[in-house]
């Protein structure tokens, strides 16, 4: 696949098996409580699993005879040209699966054309990150119980060049993972403050705590970050329709369709099963993004002609960082766009402007 995602279907790149190779090979080299940190999800895991096969429930409506002698998947987003619509999700503390960390990844991200979307807890400053890689990238947040650390950060995304933040609406708390409880990784202060030490004063006894997310934060957080940066604000963890409309209402650029790939309320219903419902709500007012579970072209597909304006891939970019660096990363990424533009042919789609609702329907996920 060509890297600026236009071009006939190369068939020789379809190597979607690196996804599952990378997993494995994650599973052998990091620490098992490493390994279960980034697979893990919250509960029983009931959501975490259901992410996966809630996109298998769609099948598709083919057209037929339509020339697909070349597939184009560029796109734009709130004006970041990309060169297809899969989207780096923002996963922290990235430094525990390679020693590159962050830097890897937003090489992959600008050897790719994708768009990277980066967590506030980041192993690597974030400015390490953008002057690492060309790519546009998006700034996540997790407000702070000290809203001053919170706009401290945000300054200097904005300074870095972030072009728009993502606010992460579905952890005032964090998720309790069972598979993590026991063997817990306890991320060091050193490394879970990466991003915020220089705001500390040395010694600074509540620093942790002040860097926790603040549980009381609500839909006026959305004007306040907008106001603060003068950049578009998305919400991330919206999985209703009238919830993404107040997002709208109270100021946001887009959402993004997010159980937080499992991590945080078990039982809450997968982001495929939400879709429909939230492009319905939004009616075109702004993009609306979709994660979780998401491990192929078909996934993919269905996402976009459900009316995603792109998709986020969380642990296939951990585990293609962990198992190979900047190159494995690159490697999942193309594995996914190679896969998407195959199966686009085989749909009779050639851009991302023929998908529509009509090409998928949904079997039940309940039976
Ligand atoms: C996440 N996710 C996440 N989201 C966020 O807004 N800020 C963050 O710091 C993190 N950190 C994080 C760490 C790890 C290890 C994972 C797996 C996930 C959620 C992430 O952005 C995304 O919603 C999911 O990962 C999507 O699901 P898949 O693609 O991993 O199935």
């Amino acid at each position: 696949m060509p890297t600026d995602g236009r071009g006939p279907v190369d068939r020789t790149s379809m190597t979607l098996t690196a996804l599952a190779e990378h997993e494995d090979k994650a599973a052998a080299l990091l620490p098992a409580e490493v390994y279960d940190y980034f697979a893990a999800g919250a509960g029983a895991e009931t959501t975490l699993h259901e992410s996966r096969t809630a996109w298998e429930h769609y099948r598709v409506r083919p057209r037929v005879l339509r020339d697909v002698g070349r597939v184009d998947l560029p796109t734009s987003l709130l004006g970041a040209e990309v060169s297809s619509p899969v989207v780096l999700a923002p996963t922290a503390f990235q430094g525990l699966a390679h020693a590159e960390g962050e830097r890897a990844t937003a090489r992959a991200a600008a050897a790719t054309g994708s768009l990277l979307a980066l967590s506030t807890r980041s192993s690597t400053p974030l400015e390490e990150v953008a002057a690492a890689g060309s790519a546009p990238w998006w700034f996540q947040v997790y407000a702070m119980r000290d809203r001053d650390l919170t706009l401290r950060l945000v300054e200097r995304a904005v300074s870095a060049g972030a072009r728009a933040l993502v606010l992460t609406g579905d952890t005032p708390y964090v998720g309790i993972k069972r598979r993590v409880t026991g063997t817990r990784i306890a991320i060091p202060d050193d490394h879970f403050l990466v991003n915020l030490q220089q705001h500390l004063d040395p010694g600074r006894a509540d620093a942790r705590r002040a860097a926790e997310q603040d549980p009381t934060i609500t839909l006026e957080a959305i004007s306040w970050l907008a106001e603060a940066s003068g950049l578009p604000v998305l919400v991330k963890g919206v999985l209703r329709g009238d919830e993404a409309v107040a997002c709208l209402d109270a100021g946001a650029a887009g959402v993004v369709v997010s159980n937080h790939g499992g991590r945080q309320l078990d039982r809450a219903v997968p982001s495929a099963i939400a879709l429909p419902e939230v492009v319905d709500a939004v009616a075109g007012r702004a993009p609306v993004l979709v994660d979780g579970g998401i491990r192929s072209g078909l996934d993919c597909l269905v996402a976009l002609a459900l009316g995603a304006s792109a998709v986020m891939v969380g642990r296939p970019v951990v585990w293609g960082l962990a198992a190979g660096g900047e190159a494995g990363v690159v490697e999942a990424l193309e594995a996914l766009r190679a896969d998407l533009t195959h199966v686009m042919a085989l749909t009779g789609a050639a851009s991302l402007a023929d998908l529509d609702r009509s090409l998928v329907t949904a079997t039940s996920i309940w039976s």
